[in-house]
């Protein structure tokens, strides 16, 4: 689905409980991620039933048509402990094996996280895994790298939990190449029917009790369901992506509404 430009109003980002600005906001955001990153692959994976691995491959799917440009270079910010970038990369490595198109080329995917335990769980993660991927620290909200370096900047679960919404994708928008693509998976407020309804109590009372009895960190999940009904409509993220600076705005949405990828191309 194809989006409209609209007029917005200013759009704060991210709040956890306490942080009254954006610096707050962020130091929290970052902390938190820090103290659960030892738990944190188990709980995603254990959470959601496993279908975190499937939304991430099948947006990496979406991305195809980028992964296989010859010597494409890929950004997947609020990388976390990498599954995204490692996605991307399996995705890449499977349209371009032999017999299947064009030799394997080089390809550069970074990933970049604030939170330095995710950051090293990651790393010894692509160690085991031989992957290709590298990472590195880089704050989503000021990027270490040149105006149009990518032709890709991907996020998964990540882009809600910016202390400013505008200016992250402004930041995305002046990282990549014209005519390279943004991708934001989120968590969203599930649609109407029962099984959204069931969905929806799942996420916000069965989760963060489970999430915090097994982590030992209540705040951070608690803090999942009420950012994610902070955080725009998938129709206003659209709007604001448009407004800057990426065309060709397009949804698609998964399990019951409560899971979107946007994708967009930079102007
Ligand atoms: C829910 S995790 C998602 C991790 C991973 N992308 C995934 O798919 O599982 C959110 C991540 O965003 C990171 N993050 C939040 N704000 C950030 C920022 N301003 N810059 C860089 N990373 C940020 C956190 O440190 C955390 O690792």
């Amino acid at each position: 689905m194809a989006m409209s430009a609209e007029k917005l109003s200013p759009l704060p980002g991210t709040r956890p409980e306490g942080a009254s600005d954006e610096c707050e906001a962020a130091a929290r955001v970052r902390e938190m991620f820090g103290r659960i990153a030892p738990r944190y692959d188990f709980l995603n994976h254990f959470l959601s039933l496993s279908l975190d691995r499937m939304w991430r491959r099948r947006a990496a799917r979406r991305l195809d048509h980028i992964l296989r440009r010859r010597e494409a270079r890929v950004l997947d910010i609020c990388c976390g402990t990498g599954d995204l970038a490692f996605a991307l990369e399996a995705q890449r490595n499977h349209s371009l094996a032999p017999g299947r198109g064009a030799p394997i080329v080089p390809i550069s995917i970074v990933g970049g996280d604030f939170a330095v335990p995710m950051l090293e769980r990651a790393r010894d993660k692509a160690l085991a895994g031989g992957h290709a991927t590298v990472f590195s620290a880089a704050d989503a909200m000021q990027l270490p790298f040149a105006d149009a370096t990518f032709d890709l900047v991907a996020t998964a679960f990540g882009f809600r939990n910016l202390a400013n919404y505008e200016g992250g994708l402004r930041e995305m928008a002046r990282v990549l190449k014209p005519g390279g693509e943004a991708a934001i998976l989120e968590f969203t407020e599930p649609g109407a029917g029962p099984l959204a309804g069931i969905f929806r109590f799942y996420f916000r009372h069965i989760l963060p009790l489970l999430g915090g009895a097994i982590s030992g960190n209540r705040e951070a999940y608690r803090y999942l369901p009420n950012s994610v009904a902070r955080f725009p409509s998938p129709p206003e993220l659209a709007a604001r992506m448009k407004s800057a600076g990426f065309r060709d705005v397009r949804m698609v949405v998964w399990n019951f509404g409560s899971v979107v990828l946007h994708t967009a191309v930079r102007s």
